[in-house]
């Protein structure tokens, strides 16, 4: 149970501490063990998805299930939205019929920093542009802590696309407060410099990256989000760096191979790796509806305390 938490809201990893993300943790790791019954019972969770998800949005429709909430249909492409109406106006409106969770998914970034204080129901991310998809970086911090049990002195790599992956934020801002060392990888227009400055190690080079790493957390190539000239064509792209089989030995024995998906096989990762000893992807996702469970659960404690 996470006692301490008094968030209504979940919008990113980065404004939480140590201890709060040890919680979620906590929470998710309890909830595989012994499922609570009726936690959001009388609740109603409302899905606003402005972009495509299969793993994020059926996990967390499963876990408020899975907690007794009413998850209520609602399809962005479908509803008013469509037809101009604001995304304060929808939740608002949404609230008067009862809804007490909004999921969001949506292609601007921090725009639920906006709307979050503006409405009495909690607010979870699922992802919002580059910005941040805090569940799934706790998702991929619950299948490592099962595998070390903590992460001090553990160093994460994180490879490929991360200018425009919201998971590489969230990943590197939880896996430093937990004591990780984080460095990402990739060609350079992919990964500028300057994100050293919020902490994370630069390597161009995959195999100096890999060479020792205690994990590696593989990023898809980002070709919606992608404008001309960041690679010069996926064949090299997967020549440079895609985790084959020989890149993956360069790590730890047993080190694990993470992607949150949806995955692009033959490009950033090989389908033998994917498919092979290391891989916990699969593993990621299982434990998503737990640590999706644990989210939408802390913050119901944070909504009704504040009402
Ligand atoms: N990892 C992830 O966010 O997957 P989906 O886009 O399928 O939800």
């Amino acid at each position: 149970m996470t006692k301490d938490w008094g968030r209504k809201d979940l919008l990113g990893l980065e404004g939480l501490g140590a201890a709060e993300i040890e919680a979620l943790l906590d929470e998710a790791a309890s909830f595989q063990e012994s499922p609570p019954k009726n936690v959001l019972a009388g609740r109603t969770v409302a899905f606003l998805f402005s972009e495509a998800s299969t793993r994020t949005r059926s996990s967390f429709e499963e876990a408020a299930l899975r907690l007794g909430a009413e998850p209520l249909s609602f399809s962005a492409a479908g509803s008013s939205l469509a037809k101009g109406e604001t995304m304060l106006d929808t939740m608002k409106n949404l609230e008067a019929i009862g809804v007490t969770h909004f999921v969001v998914r949506h292609e601007r970034s921090g725009v639920l920093e906006d709307l979050a204080p503006k409405v009495a129901a909690s607010v979870v991310n699922a992802g919002d542009g580059w910005h941040e998809h805090p569940t799934q970086a706790l998702l991929d911090l619950l299948t490592l802590r099962e595998l070390w049990g903590g992460f001090k002195g553990k160093r994460v790599v994180i490879l490929g696309d991360i200018r425009h992956s919201r998971v590489a934020r969230s990943n590197l801002f939880a896996l430093k407060k937990l004591g990780a060392k984080v460095t990402f990888c990739g060609p350079t227009p992919l990964v500028p410099d300057a994100f050293a400055a919020i902490g994370a190690q630069v390597e161009h080079d995959v195999e100096k990256a890999l060479k020792g790493a205690d994990a590696v957390n593989v990023l898809r190539l980002q070709l919606e989000r992608m404008e001309q000239g960041f690679v010069t064509s996926l064949a090299d792209y997967a020549l440079s760096y895609q985790l084959t089989q020989a890149r993956a030995a360069l790590m730890k024995p047993d080190a694990p191979v993470l992607h949150p998906g949806p995955m692009n096989r033959g490009v950033e990762i090989a389908s033998e790796v994917a498919d092979g000893p290391r891989s916990l992807i699969l593993k990621q996702v299982s434990n998503g509806v737990f640590v999706r469970m644990a989210v939408l659960a802390a913050c119901d404690r944070g909504r009704t305390a504040h009402v």
